[in-house]
């Protein structure tokens, strides 16, 4: 989608909150896939130029960083590290292009390896899944960033067939705004009929309804994970400077460790366990420890296993799946007090 910004631009606050949930993630998942699997891919489907106008990382050197800085020395896990970084702007492509080269002077671990492409990502993907078909192959363990701008480059088909093999998962903006102004519009339907695989959008409250907006974010919810199948979705909320939203980022995966590794990213981006950012307050000096108030959780604990034996792996599955809250929540922050006032 065409967009009015120059090649470089200024980063905003809730972009620099997306790039600190990417860096931590990565940081997280990384040493785990690494760990058992040859090859894993961090594919960055839309990459923009690499930088922003004050010289801060883009995405793509986000990722590398995280890798390359990472304090495992992951050379060990005998994995290879293939970073995709694909934009389709000519222009912002020959940025991205001097920014990985620069990164690249001196001397470059040989299990990291780094792909440039200057494609459409429609394009790419589909040049991706027809190989992958003729070579009768899984994709290798990848996550795949998509992070464009609108809400036309990444219908879920697409993303169903690119991300079908069991170890791929998937960080995407939901453009949450222009569902809001265009949803019901009527004019634009093949495209959210493309974005959503299906085109319940048309039954989204009147725009003012309060509700219209939860609609479109659990539509989308519930599609990721019926098309894609992606057994746990979870989501972000970004806010910017006029208090309204302009994205989500949602997060899929299979796996139950992607889960608590996203957990703890968006925990320390929103440490009130909001899952979302606002661009009022940054800069503003706020609290960066946990500031989880667990009650809720142990109400939610009781009410499920009151009068049951269960090991703590259920419990942790449980805090994960069904409740907002972290892993590392469960045991100091909620058991610990509870078996005190249980052996008052
Ligand atoms: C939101 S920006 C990416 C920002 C980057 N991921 C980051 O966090 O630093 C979206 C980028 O996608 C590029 N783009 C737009 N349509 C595209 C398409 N169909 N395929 C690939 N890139 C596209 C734009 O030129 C723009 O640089």
């Amino acid at each position: 989608m065409a967009d009015k910004l120059d090649t470089v631009w200024q980063l905003e606050p809730h972009t620099k909150a997306k790039h600190d949930i990417l860096r931590r993630y990565l940081h997280g998942w990384f040493p785990v896939l690494s760990r058992y699997n040859g090859r894993i891919i961090f594919l960055d489907g839309f990459a923009g130029p690499g930088v922003y106008k004050e010289g801060e990382p883009g995405s793509p050197k986000v990722a590398l960083e995280a890798l390359l800085q990472h304090r495992y020395d992951l050379a060990k896990n005998n994995c290879e590290f293939l970073l995709v970084f694909n934009e389709q702007d000519p222009d912002r492509y020959a940025v991205l292009n001097d920014v990985i080269e620069e990164l690249k002077q001196g001397e470059w671990p040989p299990h990291v390896k780094v792909s440039k492409l200057n494609e459409n990502f429609q394009d790419l993907a589909e040049d991706i899944v027809e190989y992958l078909d003729e070579q009768r192959a899984n994709l290798a363990p990848t996550l795949a960033f998509l992070d464009p701008f609108g809400y036309q480059d990444t219908p879920i088909e697409k993303i169903k067939r690119l991300l079908s093999f069991n170890k791929c998962e998937l960080l995407i903006y939901f453009d949450y705004n222009s569902a809001n102004r265009f949803g019901t519009a009527g004019n634009v339907d093949e495209h959210f009929e493309a974005l959503f695989g299906t085109d319940e959008f048309k039954d989204a409250p009147p725009a003012g309804d309060p509700e219209r907006g939860k609609f479109f974010v659990d539509l989308y919810e519930r599609q990721l994970k019926a098309v894609c199948e992606f057994d746990y979705v979870q989501r972000f909320q970004m806010i910017n400077r006029d208090g309204r939203t302009p994205y989500y980022l949602f997060y899929c995966t299979r796996s139950l460790k992607g889960v608590e590794i996203m957990k703890d990213a968006m925990w320390s981006v929103a440490p009130d366990g909001g899952y979302r950012f606002s661009d009022r307050l940054a800069g503003q000096d706020v609290l960066f420890q946990d500031q989880a108030d667990t009650q809720p959780l142990r109400k939610a604990l009781l009410a499920e296993f009151s009068g049951k034996t269960v090991s703590i792996a259920e419990l942790e599955r449980f805090v994960l799946v069904n409740t907002p809250y972290k892993k590392t929540h469960l045991k100091q922050k909620t058991l610990a007090p509870m078996s005190v006032i249980l052996a008052t």
